[in-house]
């Protein structure tokens, strides 16, 4: 048994993802690239329920992207290997970007040239600064696009596998249904005279029928990427997506697709802060009437739940 169990590999543990920003001249040397590596959340999706791969020793899967433009380089390694080993590369093909190659010379070059290149794709929506360390030279930049925004689709196809990596239950979405909309986070860093891009989230968001001429937009999946977690981006995202829907005539309400906790708890927050900005919870007293839940949710584009919870939270809140 515990022979066996030495040829068993954790597949979260063994997939590294690397964002790696190749600033041109720095050679073969991977020390002078800005590499920022971590384990995806979920990989269960791709290796099954027991998150499990068997048949090598000391086994490591990276996956390589270009910090900007997403290009992808895959590579493996092991110390030794079973000859019934599972087989890693047909395992995870249908969950890694189209484009992805196995040589890494020619990535280096490829992200390299991304490093001076790439810009984001889409409209331009709005731009921001925080003032989280090393974030000095850096400005944040959301793009709004669809599967016909050119360049987008390409784009897409490379950023979906950190769907499958970090949102629970996520699945790569059609993206022959031109009705899609995605709002995607970029970092422009000017450094040295020069402006780089790096990717830092997105949220793609879907627009249903609701009875008899408007759309109810429900987000589907929600992200930041790990090195950017924390720093407010999330409800940077939120807010800029809920201005944008309230801003839209045909837009009646925002929905979200199984919102997990983290996502719940950010939407609260959000929610709480633009209704109390409104002044909805002044002169609140218990119970709350539901014409008075149903009327806050028409003028404010929040589904009806959302808004009994809100008024939940402020009488809680109230309370201490
Ligand atoms: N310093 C320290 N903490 C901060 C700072 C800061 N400068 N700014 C914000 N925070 C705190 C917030 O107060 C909040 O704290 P809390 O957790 O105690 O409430 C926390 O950081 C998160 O807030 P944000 O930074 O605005 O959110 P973040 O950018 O981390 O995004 C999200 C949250 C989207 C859940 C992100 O962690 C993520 O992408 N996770 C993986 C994927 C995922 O779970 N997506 C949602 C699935 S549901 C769906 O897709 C519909």
């Amino acid at each position: 048994m515990n022979s066996l169990k030495q040829w068993v590999t954790n597949s979260s543990e063994a997939v590294n993802i690397r964002l790696v920003k190749a600033v041109p001249g720095s050679g073969d040397d991977d020390d002078e690239d800005d590499i920022i590596e971590f384990n995806p959340e979920f990989t269960y999706p791709i290796f099954g329920e027991q998150e499990q791969i068997f048949g090598y020793k000391d086994l490591m899967i990276n996956l390589e992207f270009a910090s900007g433009s997403l290009a992808s380089c895959f590579s493996m390694g092991y110390k030794e290997k079973k000859p019934t080993a599972d087989k890693i590369y047909a395992t995870m093909k249908d969950f890694l970007p189209e484009d992805i190659i196995d040589n890494h010379d020619l990535f280096t070059q490829i992200a390299q040239r991304d490093y001076i290149s790439f810009k984001p794709m889409g409209t331009k929506v709005s731009e921001y600064r925080t003032n989280a360390e090393g974030a000095e030279n850096s400005v944040f930049e959301f793009y709004q696009c669809k599967f016909n925004t050119p360049r987008f689709l390409e784009f897409h196809k490379r950023m979906q596998c950190f769907a499958i990596f970090f949102i629970e239950g996520a699945s790569i979405i059609e993206d022959t249904d031109e009705k899609w909309e995605a709002r995607l986070l970029f970092e422009r860093v000017s450094e040295n005279g020069q402006e780089t891009y790096n990717f830092v989230g997105y949220s793609n968001m879907y627009p249903y029928f609701y009875y008899p001429d408007q759309i109810r937009m429900r987000i589907s999946q929600f992200l930041i990427m790990p090195p950017y977690q924390k720093q407010g981006h999330g409800s940077r995202l939120y807010q800029s997506l809920y201005n944008d829907f309230c801003s839209r005539k045909e837009i009646r309400e925002m929905t979200v697709e199984d919102p997990n906790e983290e996502f719940s708890d950010l939407r609260d927050k959000n929610d709480m802060k633009h209704l109390d900005a409104k002044g909805v919870f002044n002169d609140l007293q218990a119970p709350v009437k539901k014409d008075r839940i149903d009327q806050v949710a028409a003028t404010y584009k929040l589904t009806k739940r959302q808004v009994a919870r809100c008024f939940e939270l402020a009488l809680l809140r109230k309370l201490d």
